[in-house]
């Protein structure tokens, strides 16, 4: 059985994927989140469970469940995600951020439940930590740190952007143009940017597929 897990293509790699959305509470009773259902990343740490690695899938509030052995840790906010990223990534050989993080959250979290009033309400918001990006400022050489771009329009050129900028070995682009593509569907249309700014574009697949695809990205990275 060893010999036969040696054999995987990511034997001895440890790999950390985050996953879902992230929750920036408001009050006790409300927080401001997406649609992201986590399906994506958890196809991922499956498919790289199977593959061999040591997974740690780091999991915003989603209701998916994983199948493989893999190390899940549940978060609810960008800063919990922040934080469980940062204990981990010095330690991961391969790091793919596909959770969809809050980019602002309340500014102030309200202790008891706000009470409606006769007047219109307004929410002041501040920006939340860029864990991709911080992950990308502290990176050494041998790891491999993957992100997603998740565009509607102009969308080559903010995925381009996004591996520049937080300093990437892959970017997925994920388009929500395309029909048979995005946060609640089973499929995904994808096109990867490496680092060299080659272009692999793909079909509508399964998101297990599209998994795929990626750790086989990956592998062409690590060879
Ligand atoms: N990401 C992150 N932390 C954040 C925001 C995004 O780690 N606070 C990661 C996502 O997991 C993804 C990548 O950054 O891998 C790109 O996310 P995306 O929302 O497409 O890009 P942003 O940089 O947030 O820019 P914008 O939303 O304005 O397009
Ligand atoms: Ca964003």
């Amino acid at each position: 059985e060893h010999a036969l897990k040696k054999s995987m293509p990511f034997f001895g790699k440890k790999v950390m994927v985050t996953a879902g959305p992230t929750y920036e509470a408001i009050d006790p009773v409300r927080f401001i989140g997406n649609h992201s259902s986590g399906k994506m990343g958890f196809a991922l740490a499956d498919e790289l469970a199977k593959l061999g690695a040591e997974v740690t899938l780091i999991a915003g509030p989603t209701s998916e469940k994983s199948t493989e052995a893999l190390t899940r840790i549940d978060v609810i906010s960008a800063q919990d995600m922040f934080n469980a990223c940062n204990a981990n990534f010095e330690q991961s050989d391969v790091t793919i951020m596909c959770a969809a993080v809050a980019d602002y959250r309340p500014k102030m979290i309200a202790e008891q439940k706000i009470k409606k009033q006769e007047s219109d309400f307004n929410l002041a918001l501040e920006k939340t930590v860029d864990i991709l990006a911080s992950m990308g400022k502290i990176k050494k050489p041998e790891q491999i740190l993957v992100g997603f771009a998740l565009e509607t329009n102009d969308e080559e050129n903010y995925a381009k952007g996004k591996l520049e900028r937080k300093n990437l070995d892959l970017v997925v682009l994920n388009s929500l143009n395309d029909k048979g593509a995005g946060f609640k569907s089973d499929t995904n249309k994808i096109t990867i940017f490496s680092r060299a700014l080659e272009r692999t574009v793909f079909d509508v697949k399964s998101k297990n597929e599209v998994a795929k695809d990626i750790c086989n990205a990956i592998l062409k990275l690590i060879k």
